[in-house]
């Protein structure tokens, strides 16, 4: 079958590198796809949110199936633009419709579709600039520090965490201001929690469920959890404290009631759920929804998926999930992400990569790269620079989580760009 995969980052490569690994597949296609992706499958440049353009691809290349990496074209509806196109309607799209893709796109949506369903999360109240005075009010409530969140979409960016209750009314009252545009129009906001997180992904076909291996992720740019928010810094898998007894917990009180809740509200949702969660004193708590696999964890994860996941995809797709295997590799996997420096600050792109080839063992995976023609009198070609902040994942398997990161720091020495930085310490604070 041919396969059209959605997006650009290292969680598209990882997946192009799975589904590539399937005998089920003859061409995968990646839209726009990046400087890695190109070597496993071909790279389209279509944005991943052109819906239009896809279509003219998906039928003049006879694509059976669509899997959309990134939220942005399942927040735009890319679901409901195949189910309602008399052409595209037989093509499977991997991923929920507009409205199940709402758990993403609305913290207030997910919030109350958690409380209607009795899953456990933070408590909260959400405001819009009509009742300024009554969510300063209900902050008076709260103890420090205080956590305020956008509704809508802001790439990562809408969740503030504040040590003071003065501090916090002049956010909130930002945050309705036009902070984040549109997106914090309305503002949740919620009680604190505190606990180490873990982020655990399902593949649903709207009945039933698989789940895939859970993985921890680390979003600040400096050592021992310090300094800016990024995209992510690295990722380990498994997650120790994501034992049996725990993860029966996840499923019971949080996994199967999202999957139910979804069928009861009449949402249709066939593709991946990402469970953002906290461990607090034992107990799973949702910290958020993602439509979508995570990056960077999607670089362990899909390490650990022994079974053929374009077969575990036609589950979906077909409504018969519950049919498939899923088997996971026993060994650790980790990843960790070379990033440009500066970033997430101003950083500079653009810079040669060299030493790839000189990789052994661990798997790279490219984030933000592209080929770039060679500067004048070098001749004809292409060379492969920097082209984001996140510019490389290197993978790694191990017996045990120490095996995998001792590999993949070994890896990333190998990897030589002007400025290149990465964290030292990932999977170092799970013991
Ligand atoms: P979100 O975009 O909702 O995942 O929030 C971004 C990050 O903020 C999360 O990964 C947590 O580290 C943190 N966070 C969000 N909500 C809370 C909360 N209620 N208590 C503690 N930390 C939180
Ligand atoms: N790793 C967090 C995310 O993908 O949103």
């Amino acid at each position: 079958m041919n396969i059209l995969l959605l997006g650009s980052g290292g969680r598209e490569h990882a997946l192009a590198w799975k589904i590539a690994q399937s005998k089920k597949v003859d061409n995968l296609f990646i839209a726009p796809g990046n400087g890695g992706t190109g070597s496993i499958g071909q790279n389209v440049a279509i944005k991943a949110d052109d819906f239009d353009g896809i279509k003219e691809f998906v039928l003049s290349h006879n694509v059976d199936m669509v899997v959309v990496g990134p939220e942005d074209p399942l927040v735009k509806g890319i679901y409901d633009y195949f189910k309602n196109d008399t052409q595209l309607k037989s093509i499977p799209v991997i991923g929920p419709s507009r409205q199940g893709a709402v758990l993403e796109g609305s913290k207030e949506f997910a919030k109350g579709f958690m409380q209607r369903h009795n899953i456990p999360t933070a408590a909260y109240k959400s405001f819009n600039g009509e009742h300024v005075q009554e969510g300063l009010a209900f902050l008076e409530t709260l103890q420090p520090p205080y956590v305020l969140k956008a509704d809508g979409l802001c790439a990562g960016k809408g969740v503030l965490i504040v040590p003071t209750l003065d501090e916090a009314k002049r956010e909130f009252k930002e945050m309705l201001g036009g902070m984040f545009g549109n997106a914090s129009a309305t503002v949740v906001i919620e009680e604190f929690l505190s606990g180490i997180e873990c982020s655990v992904f399902v593949l649903t076909d709207g009945t039933h469920y698989k789940i895939l291996p859970e993985a921890k992720d680390y979003k600040r740019i400096g050592e021992g959890d310090t300094g800016l928010n990024t995209g992510g810094m690295g990722s380990v898998s498994p997650v120790p404290f994501a034992d049996k007894e725990w993860m029966q917990k996840v499923e019971d009180r949080i996994i199967r009631p999202t999957v139910e809740g979804l069928a009861a509200e009449g949402i249709e949702y066939k593709g991946f759920i990402f469970f953002g969660l906290i461990n607090v004193g034992g107990d799973p708590m949702v910290i958020e929804y993602n439509v979508r696999m995570g990056d960077p964890e999607t670089e362990s994860v899909m390490l650990r998926i022994k079974s053929d996941l374009v077969d575990l995809l036609e589950g979906v797709a077909q409504g018969n999930l519950d049919t498939k295997e899923l088997v996971f590799d026993e060994r650790a996997a980790v990843c960790v992400m070379l990033v440009s420096g500066g970033y997430p600050e101003a950083y500079q792109k653009g810079f040669p990569i060299t030493g790839i080839d000189q990789v052994e063992g661990s798997i790279v995976f490219h984030a933000g790269t592209a080929l770039s023609p060679l500067p004048g009198g070098e001749g004809p070609g292409e060379r492969l620079v920097t082209a984001g902040g996140r510019v490389i994942a290197v993978s790694s398997y191990g017996k045990d989580k120490a095996e995998a990161l001792a590999k993949s720091f070994q890896e990333a020495q190998k990897i030589r760009f002007e400025k290149k930085y990465f964290r030292s310490d990932i999977g170092k604070d799970l013991g």
